[in-house]
């Protein structure tokens, strides 16, 4: 039985009521985080609910954010998830139920929080090491996409194309430049430097990313920042995505075609490396499995 977080309460899912006046169902007027747990230790807690934050400043939500450490553990303590080796919590915050209306509701109109917990896996490592395969797809979204909101169709509109077209995950381009995944950020390896579009308003500023920039910095790879046109994806020797579910995940065709020699490169390898590396580091300091 799934145990879900609502307004307040840990209650079982299916008692979880939300009214059908919710701004985030009429409107998607919310936002959202999903933040990785292994063995029940948060990875990235503090960037996730900073990313939050910035988005309930941008959207005027007011809502205290120090309760959140807490019920995050919570959750995932009711979900029998402390020993789970992946598991993550969906956090949702929309600006509450109320009449209909595009301008914000006036009067004192509590922000809805719905949260759950599940656990999920990353691919064998037989899957992980054949690669991944994505295709590039427009970028319908709109200008403010750094904001983690809720309205995700054009995201699920790119990865169905891509599904579609027989890939594994979509490159969303915008303007001739490869931007990010549906639902990852991408990069691309041009001899032994990995680049990644720069955390303008044009990606989502991911987690893992972040993460991934300071544990290569910190090993002296060369990573940049910086627009990837897509006509240069002809000339990637390797590429891959960023994300909370995903880790590091290689991609070796691109539009049916191979990146470089068409298998996971050592520069993804040695950057997957550091991510697990950083992983465990975070586990041992949190005292998980002892
Ligand atoms: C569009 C997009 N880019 C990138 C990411 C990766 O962000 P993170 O590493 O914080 O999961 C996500 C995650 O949901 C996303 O939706």
């Amino acid at each position: 039985m799934s145990i879900v977080y609502l307004n307040g309460e840990y209650l079982p899912k299916e008692e979880a009521k939300i009214s059908p006046d919710d701004r985030g169902f009429l409107l998607g007027d919310g936002l959202y985080e999903v933040t990785p747990f292994y063995e029940g230790v948060p990875f990235g807690l503090d960037g996730h609910i900073a990313r939050l934050l910035r988005g309930l400043c941008f959207m005027r939500i007011t809502f205290d954010v120090s309760m959140l450490e807490e019920m995050h553990r919570t959750l995932i303590a009711k979900n029998g998830l402390d020993t789970a080796d992946r598991s993550m919590v969906y956090l949702q915050i929309t600006r509450g139920a109320a009449p209909r209306t595009h301008y914000f509701p006036e009067g004192d109109v509590q922000p809805t929080v719905y949260a759950f917990a599940k656990a999920w896996s990353r691919p064998d490592d037989e899957r992980w090491n054949r690669g991944f395969s994505a295709a590039t797809v427009p970028d319908r979204r709109w200008s403010r996409v750094d904001i983690k909101t809720i309205c995700l169709l054009p995201n699920a509109i790119a990865f169905q194309d891509a599904k579609e077209k027989g890939a594994d995950d979509a490159i969303l381009v915008r303007d001739g430049v490869a931007i990010e995944g549906a639902h990852q950020n991408f990069w691309a390896v041009f001899g032994d430097t990995a680049v990644t579009h720069p955390t303008t308003n044009n990606i989502l500023p991911g987690i893992t990313r972040a993460i991934l920039l300071e544990e290569a910095r910190k090993a002296g790879m060369k990573v940049e920042e910086r627009p990837i046109q897509v006509e240069d994806l002809a000339h990637a020797d390797e590429a891959f995505f960023t994300g909370t579910t995903g880790e590091v995940r290689p991609v070796v065709t691109i539009d049916g075609r191979p990146v470089g020699r068409g298998v996971v490169g050592d520069v993804t390898r040695r950057l997957s490396d550091l991510f697990l590396a950083r992983v465990e580091a975070v586990k041992r300091a949190a005292g998980a499995g002892v």
